[in-house]
């Protein structure tokens, strides 16, 4: 399987946070990121990889315009944390809370360059996968009302809209739309589930398109 998904850890997050940047206008700053990963015991957080990914060069190494001419030569330079060979590879993420017989999915998002392709699908897939083997029995989520993509998906697997949170988003002062599963332990609800799964694996396992050109990791040395 070329994509692969893991537990997020704490050596994911520099790279967490470039994709975060790339799909958010608000993105959480890393802090809230390392609560969630070491305090938060109802928090579970995937990362998706592809393997296919290979960084070209050890990362970290200094780049030439930090070679600057004299005086700004004396300038502090801002260095990013350094991105792990092993995080390097990680095209997307998602994370859920939960909460007895919520599972309430937190942040889902890809990088720009790896989606229609099924990997935000894959991360949603994975999270109902978590609700069942956590014993939930509905998947929530809020989302922005402009943002037709994602209600898409989850309309793909069986969300539907049940109240608005007016102005929920700090940026634009946006409505969110909160959208719920039906109860995912129904013999129904497990069939469609798992036929979604089954054709959605198909796919991934057919793409054969190209890596992401390396000039991302531009940002990431
Ligand atoms: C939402 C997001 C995670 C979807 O990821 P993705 O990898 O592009 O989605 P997938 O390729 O897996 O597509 C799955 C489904 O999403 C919907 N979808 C994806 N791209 C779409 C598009 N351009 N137009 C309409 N629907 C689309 C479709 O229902 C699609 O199913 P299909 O392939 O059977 O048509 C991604 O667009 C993203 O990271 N957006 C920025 C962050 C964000 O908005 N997160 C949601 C917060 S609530």
């Amino acid at each position: 399987m070329r994509y692969r998904v893991d537990e997020m850890t704490m050596a994911d997050l520099p790279r967490i946070v470039e994709i975060e940047r790339l799909a958010y206008t608000t993105p959480w700053p890393p802090s809230a990121y390392r609560r969630e990963l070491q305090e938060n015991r109802m928090a579970h957080y995937i990362v998706v990889r592809d393997t296919w990914l290979k960084p070209p060069e050890p990362l970290g190494a200094p780049r030439d315009d930090q070679h600057r001419p004299f005086p700004l030569s004396l300038l502090p330079v801002r260095v990013p944390p350094a991105i792990s060979p092993e995080a390097a590879n990680i095209v997307a993420f998602c994370g859920l809370w939960h909460m007895v017989s919520e599972a309430h999915i937190t942040t889902i998002a890809a990088h720009p360059d790896y989606r229609g392709r099924g990997v935000g699908e894959l991360m949603l897939s994975s999270m109902i996968g978590l609700a069942y083997s956590e014993h939930a029995r509905y998947v929530t989520l809020e989302v922005r009302v402009s943002n037709y993509v994602a209600q898409n998906l989850y309309r793909k697997y069986g969300f539907s809209q049940t109240t608005v949170r007016r102005r929920y988003y700090s940026d634009n002062h946006e409505d969110a739309f909160v959208m719920s599963t039906e109860n995912i332990t129904t013999e129904a609800y497990q069939e469609r589930y798992t036929e979604l799964r089954a054709r959605l694996l198909m796919r991934l396992a057919s793409d054969n398109k190209p890596p992401a050109p390396t000039g991302d990791y531009e940002n990431l040395k």
